[in-house]
């Protein structure tokens, strides 16, 4: 008897910044980016692998894919930015490319769910299934290596949500929650964040939104307040690491300085922003609404998190402190949340 090929439930979140994408125990984080090709000096790199080398044949074109696009490409085009999908077209290219990370033979089925940015169109969002159902062929090539290869997929179904619905999924699962629970899902990515209100089940479009205020907003007012102090100019991108390795020191023209206060400042008036935009979006909410939790994710949970824990506290959102939540895994959650809910969708 021929064995039924085996399909696979992928959960994707295509960031403004990074995507996200889980199967099974794979999980990649690849920069939202996708670019011109620039050839040279192949052969040399230390990093062989495919996800950091990854060019996928458009039409006859080389296109540079996540990490080799950010590093190498001289034109770059972010698949996301200010809050929303930007090209339907791009996104797909990067999706097919993506899953060919996954496949480990030349023809696989998938059901994919995926969550987008809050602000995405539903026309751009009912775009991007019709484009990613069906057959593809799919051409890739290994920048570092020169080596080939070709598949072809079906994708059998495909979803597509916000992203923060990614997150409610996960958590009420993980909590062995069965009935929907009113809450507000509060994404925190590097330069946006998403807001994204439950009530008895259905996610409340008037009651959702994004805001500018994200992680980057912190690296940026961070490297204003080290100017002033010391009129030196540092870039916001390279206080990234010292923000995720939660350094209080940093050297700045080669001299030590504290960051600490500079940070707690940024920190509050940021979050306050947070709070203030979701209690302002909660008044959308019909009056019989009873926000039990409020969950907090993406990279920004781990800067900003205890603060808010607080903070909705205090604004009176939520009754004690600890309704306030962070998913284990707060930059994955999301991803891992779709990969669920692709997984219900497989057929028996
Ligand atoms: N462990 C950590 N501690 C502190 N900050 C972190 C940590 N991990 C990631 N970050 C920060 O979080 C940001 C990335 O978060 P995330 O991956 O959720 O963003 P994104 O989803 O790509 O962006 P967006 O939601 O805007 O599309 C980066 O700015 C990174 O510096
Ligand atoms: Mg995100």
């Amino acid at each position: 008897m021929p064995i039924a090929p085996m399909t696979n439930a992928v959960g994707i979140d295509l960031g403004t910044s990074t995507i996200k994408v889980t199967c099974g125990d794979m999980r990649y984080r690849i920069p939202s980016v996708i670019g011109t090709p620039n050839p040279g000096w192949t052969g040399m790199a230390t990093d062989k692998s495919w996800l950091n080398n990854l060019i996928i044949d458009d039409d006859g074109t080389d296109v540079y894919i996540g990490e080799l696009a950010r590093l190498q490409s001289e034109i770059r085009k972010p698949l996301a930015s200010e809050g929303k999908m930007k090209s339907v077209k791009n996104s797909v290219l990067a999706l097919k490319a993506i899953l060919s990370l996954i496949m480990k033979s030349t023809y696989e089925q998938f059901v994919i769910s995926t969550g987008v940015p809050i602000a995405t169109g539903v026309a751009e969002s009912k775009e991007l299934i019709k484009s990613l159902k069906g057959t593809h062929e799919i051409k890739v090539k290994n920048d570092a290596t020169g080596e080939a290869k070709q598949m072809k997929i079906l994708v059998e179904n495909c979803f597509v949500m916000p992203e923060p619905y990614g997150t409610y999924w996960y958590t009420l699962k993980n909590s062995g929650v069965t009935t929907a629970v009113d809450s507000i899902i509060v994404d925190i990515g590097h330069g946006t964040t998403d807001i994204l209100c439950m009530y008895k089940g259905n996610m409340m479009r008037a009651a959702s939104g994004s805001l500018e205020e994200a992680v980057d907003s912190l690296t940026s007012a961070l490297a204003r307040a080290i100017q002033d102090k010391t009129g030196k100019i540092v870039r916001p991108f390279d206080l990234m690491m010292a923000i995720e390795k939660n350094k209080k020191n940093i050297l700045v023209g080669g001299k030590a300085i504290n960051i600490d206060s500079a940070m707690s400042q940024a920190v509050t008036s940021i979050a306050d922003v947070i709070v203030d935009e979701s209690n302002r979006l909660l008044n959308n909410l019909p009056p019989d609404a009873w926000i039990e939790k409020v969950i907090v994710c993406g990279g920004g949970a781990y800067v900003f998190g205890d603060y808010l824990r607080q903070a909705f506290f205090d604004a009176n959102i939520v009754k004690k402190p600890e309704e306030v939540l962070t998913p284990p895994d707060a930059v994955m959650s999301n991803a891992i949340g779709f990969e669920m809910i692709a997984a219900t969708k497989l057929k028996k």
